[in-house]
């Protein structure tokens, strides 16, 4: 049976607008915690507790903490294979955008450039009261929690998008017009299910785009793929950039 990394290969060098759409599975082999897997973050926590503007409300201090610990996981991992292998398919013209619904920047770190935030960036903190935004260089200890704004004072939140609440309006418009004019689109480790970015991939689909799903696991794409990759995003991406002549970082 043919390498699915030589199939995609080719699917990349025959395509012209290829774009690749990320979901929590693709920093799964950076050891951060997935939502909704059998080690899912969904399945010890409570989401409304957590990420809601509810659970926010009830216990400021609880939320920030939650989010302080998932930045001491983001802060001591690194990007693996698949993030890197998406960026040096950017720079070799490969991919045009990057639109990812995770929050821990590592696409970014990794050296992608076009990279669409639907769900916000963890490493980013805002006012509840006067919308000034920040930048968070390192995680927050615990007696710093619940961060306060800098400019005046009041309540400020992580700068990510929760259950119940609309996606940032400019990063939703861009994610639907780039999948509007892909001919490509390779999704990798997410479930699909929370709306709307599941959809993006959808309305790709729709108009004409041909779709890869890296995913180990069954998910909402599988069905209406051309290629299923069932197996984790790094060691697939390492064969797939091998393939290409991609240059890795060295472990
Ligand atoms: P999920 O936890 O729902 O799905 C993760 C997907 O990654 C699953 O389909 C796994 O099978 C797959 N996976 C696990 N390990 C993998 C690996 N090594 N390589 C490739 N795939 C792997 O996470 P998301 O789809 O990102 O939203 O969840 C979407 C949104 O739900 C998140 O952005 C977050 C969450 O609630 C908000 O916080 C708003
Ligand atoms: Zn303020």
């Amino acid at each position: 049976m043919e390498d699915p990394a030589v199939k995609v290969a080719r699917l990349l060098e025959n395509s012209s607008y290829a774009i690749v759409f990320t979901g929590a599975g693709v920093s799964a082999d950076s050891g951060i915690p997935t939502f909704r897997g059998p080690d899912g973050l969904w399945r010890r926590y409570r989401p409304e507790e957590l990420a809601s503007p509810w659970g926010f409300e009830r216990n400021p201090r609880l939320v920030w903490e939650w989010y302080a610990w998932r930045m001491r996981i983001i802060a001591s991992a690194r990007p693996n294979a698949a993030h890197y292998a998406i960026a040096a398919l950017e720079r070799r013209g490969l991919v045009r955008a990057v639109i990812t619904q995770n929050v821990d920047g590592l696409h970014q770190r990794a050296g992608s450039k076009n990279v669409i935030e639907l769900h916000g960036n963890i490493w980013r903190a805002r006012c509840t009261r006067c919308g000034y935004r920040w930048i968070l260089e390192s995680p927050p200890s615990d007696d710093e929690l619940p961060l306060r704004c800098p400019r005046c004072g009041s309540l400020a939140r992580p700068d990510v998008v929760w259950f119940g609440e609309p996606l940032p309006e400019a990063a939703l418009r861009r994610a639907f017009e780039e999948a509007g004019k892909a001919d490509l689109v390779i999704v990798v480790g997410t479930s699909g299910v929370v709306e709307p970015a599941g959809s993006i991939p959808v309305h790709a689909k729709e108009r004409g785009a041909r779709l890869v799903n890296v995913n180990p696991e069954p998910n909402r794409y599988t069905g209406m793929a051309d290629v299923n990759v069932e197996e984790r995003a790094a060691p697939f991406f390492e064969r797939l950039a091998r393939v290409l002549g991609l240059e890795l970082p060295r472990e």
